[in-house]
């Protein structure tokens, strides 16, 4: 949810930006602009719509400076238009500004400029922070924005340049994630690591209040109060390649494929001697043995494998979960106390309603374990502790590699707690493992439906509305489901729980509405297959998502079979990919913008 990219160095500024800002294109926009100083002449290029309108602009610039800034928009105070687009300048063009979160006293704040007879030119709260700027202006850049941004209430990361200051660029953040990459003679400022990964693999994890002067030579970081902080170097691990969608179509298809490496990745971190091991997790034995309630909370996706989270520790643990969307539980007055446990997901560990929640949950004295994909995210370096999912990086908007990786982590928590809690032994826990391994390593053939999946999907293009229904676990993974197909390829979906339908969406079935049966818990098929029978009988098409051996003849139009696997409870770790490769594939057939969605943003940073 908007990008900001920054440079100073020797290179020409303009493509740097235009580069980084295309590394973070998967953030979500729907504007793009760069303001880059041209002997001592602040010029800002800006245009609502794809970062290719942008890169037409400047291609034809010749840009002799080597400082600028850049971003791209996703709209949330006035729509989407040049003028809205950042960067955002004061009256006289002297300053820029692009900025990423949402200024809550905006108005306020433009009220009392307005009456000092300045004038504003667009309907975002951003502008209010460069005239602010301006304002506090009295010779000192960093000084200024200091100020500025201590006017400000809500969540920024800023960067700003100066006509007045070719040498330098100030950031700053709260609430809102940047970070500050270091090169030789050359600096950046960016959203996200992405954009700085072909230059750096070297950066500071700017904290909430930081403000940062960078030059090229060296980057001062200070705390709120002025105080010049020592700066930690953050390596980052993940590699450029991951960046690069690799002989794929898309990322999406590419991160689909990569499923099965990353389960056992994320598996291999937590098991010694052939049983998991969380030690790394800071988590206390005499904690878990005591533990009569979790938590788990997150949005989207992540709040999704959560559901799966649910029904796989109470059903080993045998105590009580609750799952929460995000943005629900930080404002529910939850009953969560200082024994409970709280566990957040996250990709990209800057999510704001997840990371909210997880402070609410600290504040009460929770003790907050995060699942999280993105080392030296927010939530990351917030949490008490942290499983980390090896997905690598995750660059389309739709997450898949992301849920399994997150799913694994239920797993490998409910066998590991099962053992510190006396309800498996030490040759229980390793055939749990064993089992979860044999189930990690045989989404490979899941991978080998995928052609059958295509012509699936080529069949399911016209459909204006299809279902998803499932009892259990089948019902976790049916939400899953369901939110992949409508977020990528703009179909109505919804997912049910089976035995729900009856009670008002069954009105909603005609003849040929697609209905999707997720049939793969022993105990539950029986019971779904009664409920697809009563859409059938209503004129349903049904496809059917099945584990090797379920009975569907008579009801099931078309078959999808699971590989058989040793426990059926791993059995969402094989059945999300059909899934999400069906959703993919109905996006591609329909032109859809499969890895950009309309209106989405990768991470969603406001609230
Ligand atoms: O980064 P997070 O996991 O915290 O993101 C949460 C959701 O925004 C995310 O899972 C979203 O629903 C997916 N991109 C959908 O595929």
């Amino acid at each position: 949810m908007c990008g900001i990219v920054g440079y100073i160095g020797e290179r020409k500024v303009a493509p740097v930006l235009i580069k980084g800002l295309k590394r973070l294109e998967y953030r979500g926009y729907d504007s793009a602009g760069i303001a880059y100083l041209d002997d001592n002449d602040l010029k800002v290029i800006k245009s609502k719509g794809r970062l290719s309108i942008l890169e037409g602009l400047v291609a034809g610039i010749e840009a002799k400076n080597t400082i600028g800034i850049g971003h791209t928009r996703w709209a949330t105070h006035g729509e989407p238009s040049d003028e809205n687009s950042h960067p955002q300048t004061n009256e006289e063009n002297s300053i820029a500004v692009v900025h990423n979160g949402i200024i809550e006293n905006y108005i306020e704040l433009k009220e009392k400029l307005t009456e000092k007879g300045i004038k504003f030119t667009s309907q975002t709260d951003t502008e209010v922070i460069a005239h602010l700027i301006n304002y506090y202006y009295n010779g000192g850049l960093v000084e200024a924005v200091a100020k500025a941004i201590s006017k400000l209430e809500g969540s920024y990361a800023i960067g700003v340049i100066s006509k007045h200051h070719p040498d330098s660029i100030v950031c700053a953040r709260k609430d809102s994630p940047l970070i500050i990459g270091l090169g030789k003679g050359e600096n950046f400022i960016a959203s996200d690591i992405p954009a700085v990964l072909p230059y750096t693999k070297d950066v500071y994890l700017l904290e909430d209040k930081e403000i940062a002067l960078l030059e090229k030579n060296s980057v001062t970081v200070y705390d709120k109060t002025m105080t010049p902080v020592e700066k930690e170097v953050f390596k980052v691990e993940w590699d450029i390649e991951q960046a690069e969608k690799g002989g794929y179509a898309h990322f999406m298809l590419k991160e689909i494929h990569e499923e099965p490496q990353s389960l056992l990745d994320t598996l291999s971190q937590v098991v010694k001697n052939g049983k998991p091991c969380i030690d790394s997790l800071n988590l206390k034995d005499e904690f878990i043995k005591k533990l009569k309630k979790i938590y788990i909370v997150a949005c989207g996706t992540a709040y999704h494998a959560g559901v799966v989270g649910k029904y796989i520790l109470e059903r080993s643990l045998r105590i009580c979960v609750e799952v929460d969307i995000a943005s629900e539980f930080r404002y529910r007055n939850s009953l969560i106390t200082k024994d409970d446990l709280m566990i957040i997901i996250s990709q990209s560990g800057e999510t704001a309603d997840t990371i909210a929640a997880m402070r609410e949950a600290k504040s009460r004295g929770a003790f907050c374990l995060a699942i999280v994909n993105s080392p030296g995210s927010t939530i990351s370096r917030e949490a008490d502790g942290v499983f980390y999912t090896r997905a690598g990086m995750e660059i389309a908007v739709a997450s898949t590699k992301a849920y399994d990786t997150q799913l694994m982590a239920f797993y490998v928590l409910s066998a590991a707690f099962s053992k510190i809690r006396g309800l498996v032994d030490d040759k229980e826990a390793k055939k749990i493992i064993s089992s979860l391994t044999s189930a990690a390593t045989t989404t490979k053939m899941v991978l080998d439906l995928e052609e059958k999946i295509k012509r699936i999907a080529a069949f399911s293009l016209n459909q204006r509305n299809v279902f998803f229904i499932g009892r259990g676990l089948d019902y976790a993974l049916a939400l899953e489901s369901s939110l992949k197909l409508k977020e990528i390829s703009y179909i109505h979906s919804e997912a049910y729980a089976a035995g729900e339908l009856k009670h008002g969406t069954i009105a909603l079935i005609e003849k040929g509405t697609l209905v999707f049966g997720i049939l793969t818990q022993k105990d539950l098929i029986d019971k779904t297959i009664s409920n697809l029978q009563e859409v059938k009988a209503r004129g349903a098409y049904i496809i059917v998502l099945a584990a090797e051996g379920a009975n569907v003849e008579g009801v099931a139009d078309r078959v999808i079979t699971l590989p058989k696997i040793e426990d059926e409870i791993y059995y969402p770790l094989l059945g999300v990919i059909p899934m999400q490769l069906f959703a993919y594939y109905v996006s591609v057939l329909k032109g859809c913008d499969v890895d950009k969605p309309r209106n989405l943003a990768k991470s969603v940073t406001v609230e």
